[in-house]
């Protein structure tokens, strides 16, 4: 399934309303981040980005999770896994973080998110340092070798099309803020190495 780009009508005008991001931020005494987790399927996105949360919400911060299947439930019910859909996918997903962002909020976001166009197009709707991108960098062959709900054994057996890093590309990030060796690294270590990281940017204290 596939959707088609609307037309931006000039009679629609964007409203500032008095109670602002800042404002919100500033209630919530944080600042609005967004942690955007990229990786293959069963490279640990989800987990570490749920580990991450909850040292987070332990320490006072007020977070939000989205993730790739929870998302495709609802928001994202309508859509596949064709080159297309996962642009559409990952768009949605960019702006629905962006408003979370917009709301002050500390985003963890997990989705395989395979084309760095789409990444690069989420990173430019948002102020410079307010997205992040986290590596979770497992190889295929990890992956593979957990294949924690059996799909790669069924992409293998030609049950799945267009299954990312079998019949699909994934594109590494390039030059990610976090990079996480999580086919190495215990769960721990890894969310030791954003906090590292967020402490350093001043994003948390
Ligand atoms: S994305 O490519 O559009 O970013 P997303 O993160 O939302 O993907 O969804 C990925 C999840 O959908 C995987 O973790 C897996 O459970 C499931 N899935 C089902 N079919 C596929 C497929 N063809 N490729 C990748 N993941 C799939």
């Amino acid at each position: 399934m596939t959707t088609e780009t609307p037309i931006k009508d000039e009679n629609i005008v964007w409203h500032q309303h008095s109670i602002d991001k800042e404002f919100r931020a500033k209630l919530k005494q944080q600042k609005p981040v967004i942690l955007w987790f990229t990786g293959l399927s069963g490279a640990g996105k989800s987990t570490v980005a749920g580990a991450l949360e909850n040292k987070l919400a332990e320490q006072g911060y007020h977070t939000y999770l989205l993730d790739g299947d929870n998302v495709r439930h609802g928001l994202c019910s309508d859509l596949g896994f064709s080159e297309q859909d996962r642009r559409e996918n990952i768009r949605r997903i960019g702006e629905l973080a962006k408003l979370m962002a917009d709301a002050g909020l500390i985003v963890l976001s997990a989705f395989i998110s395979p084309h760095r166009a789409e990444r690069q197009l989420v990173r430019e709707m948002v102020p410079e340092g307010e997205f992040l991108e986290v590596y979770v960098n497992t190889s295929l062959e990890v992956c593979e070798q957990r294949d924690p709900k059996g799909l790669y054994k069924k992409a293998r057996a030609g049950e799945i099309r267009n299954f990312t890093g079998i019949d699909s590309d994934y594109e590494a990030p390039i030059n990610p803020e976090i990079d996480l060796l999580a086919g190495e690294k215990a769960i721990d270590e890894l969310v030791d190495d954003c906090i590292q990281i967020l402490k350093q940017r001043n994003i948390i204290a």
